[in-house]
């Protein structure tokens, strides 16, 4: 018998879903909070639906007390207690069990269920957490009316806040108490509590009909003019989700408090939403425009999972993209409505592109609806949400805004209070619009990036032409031999004076492709000129599209195309194509004159869009690259990205000085066309950095960091020094640290910055940084900053020497023990050990086989490393 096989974590399979046995109707819970010793007493009502069986609750980590049914203290022969269960013999149909548990929350280290932090009692029980806090029924399709007293001592806890409206109030001289009731039957993993004591900033809604809702957002003690944005940003997604979906509030009170301990962004509970402080708090001195547009979009995916994940939720944990594709798809949709759309969406396109593509590459490659988990905290990833989100999307963009909003509405008549799979809400898609999305439910089923390769033929004599579509799907682990998906791909036509122009199939304008087999021909017909397709327009399907056009065909899009998102892919194409071409054929990276050219003429032209210019400029990055290649020629990858930015430095210099010039670096204002300039400011910065000897571009990099108003700018003139290993980088890096020590949000830029510099974050700097006081092996966010930043500096983790792989497994080592969710993202970039070139092959899977013998491995960190090492 092999530890290894007892020990192991089970998979659990979707085709295995089995409804529940027992409902509860109702959950009262009473907390005595206490740093060590909470007690929890949980009563609940609770109705046979199934079939005769025992009562099976899971609990975790937790010591039980007492159980007692209907009011009899039940014995040791009434109960079966075993690590994670507690199984009660011969229940009535009907009746009452109390269970009484005891906790520990200061010493949960993992920051799940109910766990200090600082001096703050928080809960976090999405996916399987709250059975951390006492025995239940913790799956999401077991919805129950809670009510939740809670027991504190005044001192330290003056606010002690759960879900729902507060009815009862009690105190003696030392303690007191608050009572919540939430009228909302909801899943466990939607439950919460936090005690502490805060700084309250207060606010109201009313709603289109009329009531009014108060807001709450609770901070650390002196933080609360950093917490007015995120108001403003809740009263607008508000707004929004009433304006576009048609969405209304439903509780009397809107709660959100900010904790420093968290694990991901925030936290949906019912009506008490839980958030990392990160995505909080903001003001121009500390934050840049990036982190407030973040608390924007945070802000709103909470507030609108309010419908799409908590008036209905989910069936089971493998249904996560139906709450999470379609929430991170409504918080899309109102960043582009408050924003700027175009920029929004390229921004969402690079997330899937670089980070996505690569998830569906690897050994953990999984549809947006798994199939197989291990460990549920293992599936909140870009597939699901991003991915989910891109499949929605396609959903609109086939429907339209208006069968869209239809399938909506249809779906939240019939489900609204309802636990439900993803089948549902695809289902109400099509009963509204009378639509047939059978082939398109392969999204849904199949993990992998599918290719479509594209073959163009136009006759100008004849005014006529043809797209030919080819697409495959490859093969992921467990899945062969996909079939066609049902691919929407958005198209224009650029004719030879540039401008985009129609062409027709059969007399109506050819404007969207709807790919369903596995090849399809497209004829059309068009003037009498040459016509260049621009392809995948709004990137309107998550594909990889195989398309070579020349050069001049590139150019004549980014200039022309009248989707931004086009322009900006032809320029992104056009870099590639040198990059790869300096690679493959050895050489140094070259930029045409012609593009050099087109650069120039947009970085002069003051009527361009600020944003997008700087977008146009910014190259694939070192992590993007590697994905061109089945075994990454690592050091090539580095040297050819570091040569493009080095010679766009040069060519450019001038133009790039004259847009910095034009910045206007002491006006902090959030407007867009103040945003834009100082992204665009950014980036020629981050060019005109690398002119490392020039003394005008290091008194431009002093006046940009020590004289600008915002931080946007004071934190982009260091990154600039920093990743272009300027001379003044060792200054500005000691004289920022010094500026905002104790900052702890602002010093995680600082840990961040020098972890993805290509040539400052070596492994050795990121691990005296871990003894900096700056960073602190409990806390997530400094762990992300410093250490998951340094997992996607590709030539730096990947180093010869295998100094980062070293580092790594400690970091995921000693993470193991305290927090596998933690540990288990950072192991994530380190799965592609059989992508690299053979020394570093052999050095990562070395790394992998030692972390898969560690003592008590976490399941979390168990499910990847099986998968990455093939085990069968
Ligand atoms: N539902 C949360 C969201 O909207 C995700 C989340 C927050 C989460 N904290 C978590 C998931 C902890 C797993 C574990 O994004
Ligand atoms: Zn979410």
């Amino acid at each position: 018998m092999s530890d290894v096989s007892t020990n192991a974590p089970q998979a659990k399979y979707r085709n295995d879903y089995q409804a529940p046995l027992f409902a509860i109707s109702e959950t009262d819970l009473v907390f005595e909070l206490d740093d060590h010793q909470t007690m929890v007493t949980n009563t609940m009502k609770i109705q046979r639906v199934g079939e005769d069986s025992d009562l099976v609750l899971v609990g975790e980590n937790v010591s039980l007390l007492k159980v007692t049914l209907d009011g009899r203290i039940l014995g040791e022969s009434d109960y079966t207690q075993t690590e994670k269960d507690l199984r009660i013999h011969q229940v009535p149909d009907a009746f009452v069990l109390e269970v009484m548990t005891q906790i520990d929350p200061a010493n949960n280290s993992a920051l799940e269920g109910l766990y200090k932090s600082a001096g703050t009692f928080c809960t976090q029980c999405e996916a399987e957490g709250f059975r951390r806090i006492s025995y239940y029924l913790d799956r999401p399709d077991v919805l129950s009316v809670f009510t939740t007293k809670i027991v504190a001592p005044k001192q330290g806890f003056p606010y002690l806040l759960a879900n729902g409206n507060p009815i009862a109030h009690a105190a003696n001289d030392t303690h007191h108490s608050v009572t919540w009731h939430d009228p909302h039957p909801k899943p466990a993993y939607l439950f919460a509590l936090v005690a502490g004591d805060f700084d309250v900033l207060e606010d109201h809604f009313e709603t289109q009909d009329g009531r009014d809702v108060l807001l709450q957002i609770f901070v650390d003690k002196g933080n609360l003019s950093r917490a007015q944005y995120a108001m403003d940003s809740l009263k607008r997604s508000m707004a929004w989700d009433e304006e576009r979906f048609g969405l209304v509030y439903d509780l009397d009170i809107y709660m959100i408090v900010a904790v420093d301990f968290f694990n991901m962004g925030a936290m949906e509970n019912k009506g008490l939403n839980i958030f990392n402080s990160k995505y909080v708090l903001a003001d121009a001195k500390t934050a840049t425009d990036q982190d407030f547009i973040n608390v924007e979009s945070v802000i709103g995916h909470e507030y609108f999972h309010n419908w799409t994940g908590n008036r209905v939720t989910c069936r089971d944990w493998f249904q996560l993209s139906l709450k999470e594709g379609l929430t991170v798809f409504r918080d899309q949709e109102f960043s582009a409505d408050m924003g700027m759309r175009s920029v929004q969406r390229i921004q969402d396109v690079r997330i899937i592109r670089s980070h996505q593509f690569e998830e569906d590459a690897g050994p953990m490659a999984h549809p947006i609806r798994p199939d197989r988990v291990m460990e549920m905290n293992n599936f909140y990833t870009v597939t699901v949400y991003n991915k989910g989100a891109e499949v929605i999307r396609m959903l609109h963009t086939l429907l339209g805004e208006n069968g869209f909003q239809a399938g909506m509405r249809l779906y939240i008549d019939r489900h609204d209070g309802q636990a439900v799979t993803c089948e549902d809400f695809i289902k109400a898609m099509e009963d509204a619009n009378s639509a047939d999305f059978s082939q398109f439910r392969h999204w849904y089923a199949y993990a992998g990036t599918p290719q479509v390769q594209v073959h163009y033929d136009y006759d100008v004599e004849r005014q006529e032409g043809s797209l030919v579509l080819t697409q495959t799907t490859p093969d992921t682990p467990d899945q062969k031999d996909k079939p066609a998906f049902h691919i929407p791909i958005q198209v224009e036509f650029i004719d030879d004076q540039g401008v985009s122009v129609e062409v027709h199939v059969n007399d109506s304008p050819l404007d969207l492709i709807e790919l369903t087999e596995r090849e399809q021909c497209i004829r059309f017909k068009g003037p009498k000129a040459p016509l260049i397709p621009a392809l995948l327009g709004n990137f309107s399907a998550p594909i990889k599209l195989i398309f070579e056009q020349n050069e001049d065909e590139l150019l004549a899009i980014m200039r022309g195309a009248s989707d931004p998102f086009l322009r900006w892919d032809a320029s992104q194409r056009i870099y590639r194509n040198s990059l790869l071409t300096a690679i493959h054929e050895d050489t140094d990276v070259g930029l045409s004159e012609a593009m050099l050219d087109t650069l120039s003429s947009v970085l002069k032209d003051a009527k361009q869009d600020a944003a997008l210019t700087a977008l146009l400029l910014q190259i694939p990055n070192e992590e993007t690259l590697a994905q061109e290649f089945d075994i990454i020629p690592v050091a090539d990858v580095v040297r050819v990205v570091g040569e493009l930015r080095a010679l766009l430095a040069l060519a450019l210099k001038d133009e790039l000085m004259f847009v910095w010039e034009r910045t206007d670096i002491a006006n902090a204002g959030l407007d867009s066309a103040l945003i834009s300039q100082r992204m665009l400011a950014n980036t020629a910065l981050g060019y005109l950095a690398f002119h490392h000897d020039d003394a005008q571009i290091s008194s431009v990099l002093k006046q940009q960091f020590y004289h600008s108003a915002s931080m946007t700018l004071t934190f982009g003139a260091l990154a600039a020094a920093v990743h272009a290993d300027h001379p003044l980088c060792h200054s500005l890096l000691d004289d920022f640290a010094k500026k905002w020590q104790g900052h702890a949000l602002v010093m995680d830029k600082w840990l961040a910055v020098q972890a993805s510099a290509p040539d400052w974050g070596s492994a050795e700097r990121i691990d005296y940084l871990t003894h900096h006081s700056a960073f602190n092996w409990t806390n997530p966010n400094r762990i992300y900053a410093l250490l998951a930043s340094f997992t996607h500096n590709l030539g730096q983790l990947h180093a010869q020497d295998g100094l980062g792989y070293q580092l790594l497994e400690s970091a995921i080592t000693r993470l193991n023990a305290s927090n596998p969710q933690v540990a288990s993202r950072l192991l994530s970039p380190l799965l592609k050990w059989k992508r690299l070139p053979e020394a570093l092959q052999t050095a990562l899977h070395d790394t992998l086989v030692r972390l898969r013998k560690l003592n008590n491995l976490a399941p979390d960190l168990h499910e990847k490393l099986s998968q990455a090492l093939e085990e069968k």
